[in-house]
C-alpha cells in the first residue's frame, strides 16, 4: 500500500522483520529496521522522497559514487524514554554538518525541512525497533551518494539522500572496555586545506589499511596526529579523543583536519558545567608519553555518536605500550552517564539539546 504525508510517498513493509531479531545481541551497524527514506536530486532539485521496505537499491555502475568517492554521511542516535517517548540528540548539529560535508564535496545542500520531515517520520514508523533501556538507542546512517553515469571525473547532477536506521548498543565488541590505541607516526587521516573536517566516506576508507596494520599490533583504533610532523595527537578512527592529565581534561581544537563532534563539544561543555576543567589546545605526543611515564596521565577516553564515551585502556607510540590505571569514579565514566542521562531524558537538559519526535 502507498499513502503520502508531508509530501512523502510511504510504501509501508508487508510483513515486519521484527522477531527476528535478537535485541540483547547486537552487533553495531548490522541489522536494519523495516523502512528506508530515499529522497533523489536531479534536473537541478530535490524530488518527492519515498519510505520503502529496506533493501537493496539499483545504481548505474558507472555513477560517480564508485568512481571518485563522491558521497558523504552522519551519524545520529535516537533514544526511547521510560514513558516511551523519543528523543534525538542535537540533531540539528548532523543536519548542519552533512550539508558542510557534502558542499566541501561539491554535492548540493538537503533541505532543513525535508531532513526533519522525512527523518521523524521514518523513525515514527519504526518506532518499535528503538529498544529502551541503559546502552540501547538506534542509531541513524544519513548519508548522500552520486548517482549520475559516466565515469568523467567530474560532479555528479544526480545524488539519492537516504536515512537508514540500525538498532545499536555498544561499538565495540564486548562492550568496549579494553579497547588500545596506536599513536600514528607514519600515515595520516588528512592534511591542511584537505576534507579532514567533512564526514567524506573516503576518509573512513582511508584508514582502514593503517588501522589493520595496528589491530595486527593488538590495538583497536588509531589515533592521528598531524600529518606534516606526528607530533600533536588530533582524533581517532571513529571517535574525537580525551586525556586525563591530573585533574584537567585535554583535546585538540578542531580544525579542516579534525572533525567537529558533537559528542566532542557536548563533552566539553557538560564537563565544564561539572567544574571538570577543560583544555582545548593543541595536545604533543610527547606530554601524553611523559604524563603516561610520571603517572599523571589518568585517564584517554574516545568521545563519538557511535561510540558515545569509549575508556582507553592504553597506547602504543613508537614501539613502547603504556597501559592505563583503572579509575573508580573515572570523569569518562561520569560524562558518560549524564550525557547519557540527557539523551535519555532522565536529567535536565540546560543547553537545549533534546529533541522530542
Ligand atoms: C559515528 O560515531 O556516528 C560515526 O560516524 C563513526 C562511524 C564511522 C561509526
Amino acid at each position: 500500500m502507498s499513502t503520502e504525508t508531508q509530501n512523502i510517498i510511504i510504501q509501508k513493509i508487508a510483513k515486519s522483520k521484527i522477531s527476528e531479531v535478537d535485541f540483547s545481541n547486537l552487533a553495531f551497524g548490522s541489522v536494519f529496521t523495516d523502512h528506508m527514506y530515499v529522497c533523489d536530486f536531479k534536473d537541478g532539485e530535490w524530488q518527492t522522497p519515498t519510505i520503502k521496505p529496506y533493501g537493496p537499491i539499483s545504481i548505474d555502475p558507472s555513477a560517480k559514487v564508485f568512481h571518485y568517492g563522491q558521497a558523504v554521511f552522519e551519524g545520529m542516535k535516537a533514544y526511547k524514554a521510560e514513558d516511551d517517548s523519543i528523543w534525538m540528540f542535537r540533531p540539528e548539529e548532523n543536519q548542519k554538518r552533512i550539508n558542510f560535508s557534502a558542499n566541501r564535496l561539491q554535492m548540493p545542500s538537503f533541505p532543513k525541512e525535508m531532513f526533519f520531515d522525512g527523518l521523524e517520520t521514518l523513525l515514527k514508523l519504526d518506532r518499535d525497533w528503538i529498544q529502551k533501556g541503559e546502552g540501547n538507542s538506534m542509531y541513524i546512517r544519513p548519508f548522500v551518494i552520486a548517482t549520475e553515469s559516466g565515469v568523467s571525473a567530474s560532479p555528479s547532477k544526480e545524488y539519492k539522500f537516504m536515512f537508514i536506521l540500525s538498532p545499536a548498543q555498544s561499538y565495540f565488541k564486548g562492550g568496549g572496555s579494553d579497547v588500545k590505541v596506536l599513536f600514528a607516526d607514519k600515515y595520516s587521516r588528512s592534511a591542511n586545506g584537505g576534507v579532514g573536517a567533512a564526514k567524506a566516506a573516503g576518509n573512513y576508507a582511508g584508514q582502514f589499511y593503517p588501522t589493520h596494520l595496528a589491530q595486527e599490533q593488538g590495538y583497536q583504533q588509531v589515533v592521528w596526529t598531524d600529518a606534516n610532523t606526528h607530533e600533536f595527537l588530533e582524533e581517532a578512527g571513529v571517535m574525537n579523543v580525551f586525556f586525563r592529565v591530573g585533574d584537567t581534561l585535554l583535546t585538540a581544537p578542531t580544525s579542516d583536519r579534525i572533525l567537529d563532534g558533537i559528542t566532542r563539544k557536548s563533552i566539553i561543555q557538560v564537563a565544564q558545567d561539572m567544574g571538570i576543567s577543560v583544555e582545548v589546545r593543541n595536545v604533543r605526543v610527547s606530554e601524553i608519553v611523559d604524563a603516561a611515564k610520571n603517572g599523571t596521565l589518568l585517564e584517554m577516553f574516545g568521545a563519538g555518536t557511535a561510540a558515545v564515551i569509549n575508556p582507553i585502556a592504553g597506547f602504543g607510540c613508537k614501539g613502547e605500550d603504556y597501559t592505563l590505571p583503572k579509575l573508580e569514579n573515572s570523569y569518562a565514566m561520569l560524562l558518560r552517564k549524564r550525557i547519557t542521562d540527557i539523551q535519555t531524558n532522565k536529567a535536565e537538559d540546560k543547553h537545549g539539546w533534546r529533541y522530542k519526535v
